[in-house]
């Protein structure tokens, strides 16, 4: 098989786009895309102080590579969640990362233990207030990234959601007509009130089988194994339907998540009303123990605290 742009010999075959790259033509394709989705979604521009959360997996740590090389003035946050041997694990490869790509760029790290203010990893956390692992590492994470951006007052905060995870968390949204957060899920997230910072997803064009070539075409040492609590996660499932769906008929998790833009940026389009600035201005206020932005009184990660200290009998 050889490289549709040149007569090297490919390293992936793209059947989405009826293409095969060989690896610096791959490179180009990724960095030409996420300029693409930057541009697109007015993502950020080169004088705006990014924020990426980085997991120690392939897309966040390619995607700050990526930035940087593209010129970016792009800083990391790990979130340390205390998964004993995993998150070591993970934070070995970040700070590698760090020390080897990052720090010869002007680029730092910073790294956020839950257990530091939680006073427990995230697994104790969960049994504590009695709810499944990934949420509450969602409702955790989410909260921190936030906190840490604004606090810091970085401009953008970006994670490395690819198109496999954006495309499986509609579905789940679909099956289960989560009108709320179908609202919420978009590239790109305004930094819509007081305490909220903006958020974006620059390589939600490009899938996981696309980032772990990346990755491997330019050496970035990543952590492979996935998180232990994830085993069984319904986000694994609605991935596998996707990717049977993709062999059957290339291109559908691209047509089904790029045409769920296409009809949100129409109908935010008709309604002034209807974008995601003034839905949560309208929504939003600041959470009575932390001030962050919430819909309820007390913000989910407050009250999520306040029932781990909680005595249980
Ligand atoms: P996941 O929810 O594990 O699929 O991760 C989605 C994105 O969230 C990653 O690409 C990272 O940008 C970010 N992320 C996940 N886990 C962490 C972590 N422990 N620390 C910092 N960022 C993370
Ligand atoms: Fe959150 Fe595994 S990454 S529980
Ligand atoms: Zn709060």
């Amino acid at each position: 098989m050889r490289c549709r742009k040149c007569p090297q010999r490919a390293v992936l075959r793209l059947p989405r786009h009826n293409t095969a790259f060989c690896g610096p033509c791959l490179t180009e394709f990724v960095n030409t895309q996420v300029q693409k989705a930057i541009k697109a979604q007015a993502m950020f521009s080169p004088d705006d102080r990014i924020l990426v959360a980085v997991s120690g997996g392939k897309d966040s740590l390619a995607l700050w590579e990526i930035l940087l090389k593209l010129g970016y003035r792009a800083d990391a946050l790990y979130v340390d969640l205390g998964i004993s041997g995993y998150s070591d694990r993970s934070r070995e490869k970040v700070e590698r990362f760090t020390h080897d790509v990052a720090e010869p760029c002007g680029a730092k790290l910073t790294i956020h233990t839950i257990a530091d203010d939680a006073g427990a990893g995230i697994k104790e956390l969960a049994t504590l207030v009695k709810r499944p692992t990934c949420s509450t590492c969602g409702t955790i994470k989410r909260y921190q990234f936030n906190r840490i951006a604004w606090e810091n007052k970085y401009d953008v905060m970006a994670t490395g959601h690819n198109l496999d995870d954006e495309a499986a968390r509609l579905l789940g949204n679909v099956l289960q007509w989560q009108e709320e957060y179908l609202q919420k899920q978009s590239p790109t997230l305004p930094a819509s009130v007081e305490g909220f910072a903006k958020k974006v997803k620059p390589l939600y064009r490009m899938t996981e089988r696309e980032m772990a070539a990346y990755a491997v075409v330019n050496r970035i040492d990543y952590l492979v194994e996935e998180c232990p609590m994830a085993k069984g996660a319904k986000m694994l499932v609605y991935k596998d339907v996707l990717n049977r769906l993709e062999a059957e008929s290339p291109g559908t998790k691209h047509r089904f998540y790029w045409g769920f833009l296409d009809k949100q940026k129409k109908a935010a389009a008709a309604s002034s009303t209807l974008d995601m600035a003034h839905l949560d201005q309208a929504t939003l206020q600041p959470c009575d123990t932390c001030k962050q932005p919430t819909t309820a009184g007390t913000c989910s990660f407050c009250r999520m605290m306040a029932r781990a200290k909680t005595p249980t009998h």
